[in-house]
């Protein structure tokens, strides 16, 4: 059975999606939920889940951003995880961090990677004038928001649209791809995943 770290910064939608797709003959169970943030809302929802959880704040490190990683290394390590799965972690990772987990950390981004990497992807869409927009899980790699595309789901723009109506499809999408992701990676299949 893999073991899943999912590493979270807000309200952790994607978490509780993730943590409670994995159950019966899913190869891999949520054993931890940390937040660099302490007032993350997502970590009342994965304590209200029964999941561990624990906090390791950016904040107090200043720019050191080798000392935050290694707090947070020291407090993933105790649990054990096979898998890391970032699910909007909002904190940019150096090499280090992501050696120390290559080719076993995973992150969804709200956009049709290797399109709009960084951030206010639904915004730079519209102003684009794209007629799709959507989300990308990738492994995670040295090169910001790079790294092999394990899926993507696509959602029509509408006229209309704003950011934010925008992002709460794309949203919904993300909740239906990155389970599907995570139960094929954990089975050790890197077949990329297409919705719809
Ligand atoms: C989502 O749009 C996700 O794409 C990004 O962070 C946003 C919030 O995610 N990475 P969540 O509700 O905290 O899972």
């Amino acid at each position: 059975m893999k073991r899943v770290a999912i590493l979270i910064s807000g309200g952790g939608s994607n978490m509780v999606k993730l943590a409670e797709s994995m159950t019966g003959d899913h190869p891999a169970r949520p054993c931890l939920v940390v937040s660099n943030v302490p007032q993350a809302g997502g970590l009342a929802r994965a304590e209200a889940l029964g999941l561990p959880t624990a906090t390791v704040d950016h904040r107090a490190f200043g720019g050191d951003r080798d000392g935050f990683e290694a707090a947070l290394i020291a407090a993933i390590a105790p649990h054990r995880p096979d898998i890391l799965a970032l699910a909007g972690f909002m904190r940019i990772l150096t090499p280090r961090f992501v050696g120390h987990y290559a080719g076993r950390m995973l992150n969804i981004h709200p956009s049709l990677l290797p399109d709009y990497r960084g951030l206010h992807t639904h915004r730079r869409a519209i102003e684009a004038g794209d007629a799709e927009a959507g989300c990308t899980v990738h492994e995670v790699t040295t090169e910001l928001d790079g790294g092999p595309i394990l899926g993507q789901a696509r959602v029509p723009i509408l006229p209309g649209d704003t950011p934010e109506t925008l992002a709460a499809r794309v949203l919904v999408q993300e909740h239906a791809l990155y389970p599907a992701v995570l139960r094929r990676f954990a089975a050790g299949d890197r077949t990329p995943i297409r919705l719809p």
